[in-house]
């Protein structure tokens, strides 16, 4: 039993443990591949950027040459015939060509190295100009006719948190300065190298913001997911581990009829073999007592115990009897109030013996069901009876008995007290047969009451309350 029940538990257990390890594990797995799939994003969204920034900064050193050529470089040579950038009217004129070149595009500087030395002869940041050896590997392969570029990037999601750098990002293009023929054609005849830097922190800073939102988003997503499936799996475990207590409770129920039914069998063998003897020890008995009220009056009064304790045995065999065996209803139309009148009636003398005031609301339109009188006889006597033996010293009875709403031929009886009361555990427990708190107690009289009523399909219930009293229910039809 306890094997099965705890192989139930765990059969009702296991499914959902599975399902909160595959979320949770769902949950992680699709962490890791939301972080992946932001990085190969930003990844290639940083590649589009400095490609199309390299090709965007060829274009402009193109356009450069060509100006600087066309602009500066024939004009000057034709006016002084060689180029001296220590003039400033020389140099005024190149920086107003190139800043004219630039105006408006995304550059942060142009810088021009001169070709026969690593020295600088022109720069929009004035400051580097005539500065020796800044060139380096790029330097010269621009000399060597080769366009190249440096990316130089500090960027990723750390440098959100406060207190880090701002991100950083600049592509920095090395181009050879051609001299050109007439009509623009280019030559490979190189006079120096064009630097152009520009400055990508902005669209850096988009990208990396971009990346930053898909993770905070796939978050978000998923521990929504992740909350509204732990909601649904606990609730499903709640409702699993309520079927579960359900079902325990059936297997009890269906167990202790069981041991009922092996118990009733043995009652009824044990209580048919003892009836017989108990008969003809009752019928010797009065006999006897007959005989020694004559011979020996004095004695008399032994010959009375037997038969008293006999008639007691009796009603106790009897009850074993109706207990075990299957109250099967013999039906016949009846008025549930004048069964209960009769029972009133009958027990008048009980009442007043006891100061019991009694009032009863027995009404006249009940209808008449369909039910077996002997066997509800038996049940409301056993109700009344225990209400007087629990108003011991006097007290009110109350027994109603009236249609129920408007549901149609069903009544209910109320019988109610103002006796002992009992216990919410007691309460639990009085239906149970052989349970009795009392010395001379069967503990069957409410077991058969509740067999009888569940075999006319009715319904018995109890309210109680300790020191206040007792109201039984019973609702038939
Ligand atoms: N009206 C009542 N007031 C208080 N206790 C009651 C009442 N009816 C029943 N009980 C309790 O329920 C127990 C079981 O009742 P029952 O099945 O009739 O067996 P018995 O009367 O032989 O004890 C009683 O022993 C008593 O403790
Ligand atoms: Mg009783």
């Amino acid at each position: 039993m306890v094997y099965k029940k705890v192989e139930t538990d765990l059969a009702s257990i296991k499914p959902f443990r599975l399902v909160k390890f595959f979320t949770f594990t769902g949950l992680v797995v699709v962490f890791f591949c939301t972080l992946s799939l932001s990085w190969v994003i930003s990844h290639y969204a940083k590649k589009v950027l400095l490609d199309r920034s390299d090709a965007y900064a060829m274009v402009m050193a193109e356009n450069l040459n060509h100006q600087v050529f066309q602009q500066f470089v024939l004009p000057t040579i034709l006016r002084y015939r060689k180029i001296a950038l220590r003039n400033p009217k020389q140099y005024e004129r190149l920086d107003a060509v190139v800043r004219n070149t630039i105006h408006g595009l995304n550059v942060q500087s142009v810088t021009i190295f001169d070709s026969q030395e690593n020295v600088i002869s022109y720069s929009t940041v004035k400051e580097r100009i005539g500065r020796k050896d800044v060139g380096k590997s790029e330097y010269k392969k621009a000399l060597l006719g080769e366009e190249n570029s440096v990316f130089v990037t500090k960027g990723s999601l750390y440098n959100f948190f406060p207190g880090a750098d701002p991100i950083f990002c600049r592509l920095t293009t090395y181009i050879p300065f051609r001299q050109e023929k007439m009509l623009s054609k280019s030559t490979d005849q190189i006079m120096g190298v064009i630097e152009i830097v520009q400055d990508l922190s902005t669209d850096l800073e988009a990208i990396v913001k971009f990346q930053g939102t898909i993770i905070v988003t796939s978050i978000v997503i998923m521990s929504t997911l992740f909350v509204a499936l732990g909601i649904i799996v606990a609730r499903a475990d709640r409702i699993i581990e309520a079927r579960a207590r359900v079902r325990r409770r059936l297997e009890e129920k269906l167990n202790h009829a069981e041991r009922l039914a092996g118990l009733g069998k043995m009652i009824a063998t044990v209580s048919h073999e003892i009836k017989n003897p108990l008969g003809i020890v009752r019928s010797t008995a009065e006999i006897l007592d007959k005989r020694m009220k004559r011979i020996a009056p004095e004695n008399a009064r032994l010959a009375e115990i037997i038969i008293e304790e006999t008639s007691r045995l009796d009603g106790i065999v009897r009850e074993f009897l109706d207990f075990a065996r299957p109250q099967v209803p013999r039906l016949s139309k009846v008025a549930v109030g004048d069964v209960l009148k009769k029972i009133m009636g009958f027990m008048e003398p009980h009442f007043a013996k006891s100061h019991i005031e009694v009032e009863t609301d027995l009404n006249a339109t009940t209808p008449v069901i369909d039910a077996d009188p002997d066997l509800l006889y038996r049940v409301y006597l056993n109700i009344i009876i225990n209400a007087v033996q629990a108003m011991p010293d006097g007290g009110r009875l109350t027994v109603r008995c009236r249609p129920r709403g408007t549901g149609k031929g069903k009544i209910v009886t109320e019988i109610s007290d103002t006796g002992t009361g009992m216990s919410p555990e007691v309460q639990e427990q009085i239906f149970t047969p052989f349970f009795t708190e009392k010395t001379r107690g069967t503990g069957l009289g409410l077991a058969i009451a509740e067999n009888i009523i569940g075999s006319h399909n009715g319904t018995i219930s109890v309210d109680s309350e300790r020191g206040k009293g007792t109201t039984f229910r019973i609702t038939l039809g």
